[in-house]
């Protein structure tokens, strides 16, 4: 199956169990990206024939929602609170340090494919701010030392 075959399936299974609910675009969206990881530029039209509706009203709502991404997410997402407590402690200072060791900005992935990089509003470690979350892991009193620890480590085991 080629590469394109085998996001298509789930894709299409998706699009033919929502496509007659009421609202069903966002739910489809949904869908996609929970089985892909994002939404390939080559599921729009299909997504838009199943809805009557447009590529472009499609391709609107996909870069309205920071939520959906269009590119595929990298090995490992490096949610970053930028919440009040995070923010009251540093959490500034962190995400500027943050963007400049990835070299990337919210909603990126580096060129290596290894992070990705999102904006979280609470972790729910309001104690230990500031906080990130990395897969399952969640790090808190996260400091620009301790942050490149982390991810130097990542990198060597990727
Ligand atoms: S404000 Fe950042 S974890 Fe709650």
């Amino acid at each position: 199956m080629t590469e394109s075959g085998t996001k298509q399936a789930p894709v299409q299974e998706i699009i033919a169990e929502l496509k007659d609910k009421p609202g069903a675009l966002l739910p489809i969206l949904h869908g996609i990206q929970d089985a892909l990881g994002y939404i390939p530029a080559e599921t729009v039209p299909d997504i838009a024939k199943a809805l009557n509706l447009s590529r472009a009203e499609v391709h609107g709502v996909i870069s309205f929602y920071h939520y959906f991404r269009d590119t595929p997410p990298g090995k490992q997402t490096v949610y970053l609170c930028l919440a009040e407590s995070c923010q009251a402690m540093g959490g500034k200072h962190l995400e500027m340090h943050v963007k400049h060791r990835l070299g990337i900005g919210f909603h990126e992935t580096t060129a290596d494919g290894n992070f990705s990089l999102e904006p979280v509003y609470c972790l729910g470690n309001c104690a230990c701010s500031p906080a990130m979350q990395i897969g399952k892991d969640i790090y808190g009193r996260v400091s620009t030392d301790s942050f490149d620890s982390v991810i130097n480590d990542m990198e060597k085991s990727a």
